[in-house]
């Protein structure tokens, strides 16, 4: 029993650690580097099945007023690092309407809305993100 019990905790870790939006605490890239965030492709409303699809990292500091065409109003999901904070724009160029994200999980971006009767998913053009 106990082993079953074992081995059933550490699939659910397993699976965590794959499917579940990384941890704000301790957001880094391959290489072990700080990142200030991390933004995904797609959200779900399963919250273990958001943060998916492709993704990117943002740095410390990084300012980035027009995205490349590939990702410009893709974005559903996103985890902003402890300590840091993402300001996001509507439009490239940093205009439109802006928001500003403080350390945590955003598991869909659609839950926040955009002016009168828009919301966030795939509607990012523009950030700033600093720690
Ligand atoms: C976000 O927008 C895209 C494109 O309109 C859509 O395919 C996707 O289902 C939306 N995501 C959510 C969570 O509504």
């Amino acid at each position: 029993m106990k082993g079953v019990i074992a081995l059933l905790l550490a699939a659910l870790c397993f699976e965590g650690l794959n499917a579940e939006c990384p941890n704000p605490a301790t957001l880094k890239d391959d290489y072990e580097s700080k990142l200030c965030a991390q933004m995904f492709e797609d959200s779900s409303y399963y919250y273990d099945e958001s943060c998916t699809g492709s993704f990117f990292y943002v740095y410390p500091g990084e300012d980035t007023p027009i995205m490349p065409r590939a990702w410009e109003d893709r974005i559903s999901s996103l985890v902003v690092g402890r300590g840091c904070s993402l300001t996001v724009w509507s439009k490239t160029k940093k205009q439109g309407y802006k928001k500003k994200f403080s350390a945590g999980i955003v598991y869909h971006l659609k839950e926040y809305k955009k002016g009168l009767l828009g919301n966030w998913n795939n509607s990012i053009s523009g950030y700033y993100c600093t720690c």
